[in-house]
């Protein structure tokens, strides 16, 4: 079978009526800017790009050089296409817009440049994480912070890469969410899963076990009755997984069904949950919905959040859409 690049499909996509030459080519620019990212993590210690950058980012995290590394990266490739107005980073106290020397376009990017950067040192696959808003009509002048804070449902396009034992690109405009392996021979991201799919029921979740005793109530009643397994309520055994890169993490579930969840505990509850809305709630939901799986809260569609702030922080259940309502259930029942 003649296999499809990204190119194709993009240009494919748009001919159908999804998305527009701007958006291709701004999705082009991002994906052409991760396998630059994979080839600076696959290098790893002989790349010089393991281990701290001796800074830290606007949420006081030690940033690694490779988060900086990957930043940058984007930055840079998405500064001269005209497809953009601002970018937005995980990595960054505020928007970047673009520079003067180059023309604006209508569309806003937001990233993670690097999620699960604790691990980068130990060989375990990292990912990048973005999100595509159409930038308010009518704003003409400098981009504000306001223009980013739109719910999830707003999202034109959104999708991660995963930069594991083979670095896959994983995407959605709305309509599907689509598999790309990277021919690292060739360069090309080559379709190789169309219109994935995530088991609607599941006997997997990944969870961090170890704040447990600082979850609330519901969440201590919904895991302790998924352990009880074949003698609880639930009546069948669940197997637990956890890799702390919720680009892995959320793939595994692309592929074989899950729920992975990071819920409010009492050392996070200040800053609302562990997890950003802008740069991986909201486009890993956006991606598991096309999926035909649920994204939530435990007391609400994610997408359908108004944001307050870009850095603002939620609870996170997303995956296979049974088990999502499940857990949502017991944060609704209290
Ligand atoms: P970051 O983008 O700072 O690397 O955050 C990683 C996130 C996410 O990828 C992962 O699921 C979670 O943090 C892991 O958190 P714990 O270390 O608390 O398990």
């Amino acid at each position: 079978m003649k296999s499809i690049t990204l190119t194709q499909f993009l240009t494919e996509e748009r001919r159908a009526g999804y998305g527009s030459t701007d958006l291709t080519q701004l999705l082009e620019v991002v994906a052409r800017a991760c396998k630059r990212i994979g080839v600076a993590t696959g290098k790893g210690a002989l790349g010089g790009v393991l281990g701290e950058a001796g800074s830290d980012n606007v949420q006081g995290e030690a940033q690694k050089k490779l988060d900086v590394l990957s930043n940058e990266i984007l930055l840079d490739a998405n500064a001269w296409g005209g497809h953009l107005a601002a970018c937005a980073s995980e990595e960054m106290a505020d928007p970047q817009p673009i520079p003067d020397a180059y023309p604006k376009g209508g569309y806003l990017l937001l990233f993670d440049p690097l999620d699960g950067s604790s691990n980068i040192d130990v060989n375990i696959a990292v990912g990048t994480i973005f999100s595509v808003l159409r930038r308010p009509q009518g704003h003409r002048q400098d981009v504000s912070v306001n223009e980013f804070l739109q719910p999830g449902t707003q999202q034109v396009a959104a999708g991660y890469v995963v930069y594991g034992p083979s670095t896959l690109l994983v995407l959605t405009l709305g309509h599907g969410t689509h598999v790309f392996t990277l021919d690292r021979e060739v360069g090309s991201f080559i379709l190789t899963r169309r219109d994935a799919m995530i088991p609607e029921e599941t006997s997997e979740f990944a969870v961090n076990m170890s704040n447990q005793r600082y979850w609330e109530a519901p969440m201590q009643r919904y895991v302790g009755d998924l352990l009880a397994g074949k003698e609880g309520p639930r009546e069948r055994d669940f197997n637990m997984r956890w890799v702390a890169s919720m680009v892995a993490d959320v793939h595994r579930i692309l592929t074989r069904g899950g729920i992975f969840s990071y819920p409010l505990d009492s050392k996070i509850a200040a800053k609302g949950g562990k997890l950003r809305l802008m740069y991986e709630a909201n486009p890993m939901a956006f991606i598991v919905e096309q999926a035909g799986g649920a994204a939530s809260t435990g007391h609400g569609r994610i997408m359908e959040l108004q944001p307050e702030a870009l850095h603002q922080r939620v609870p996170v259940f997303l995956g296979s859409k049974a088990e999502v309502e499940a857990a949502e259930r017991y944060h609704l029942d209290v």
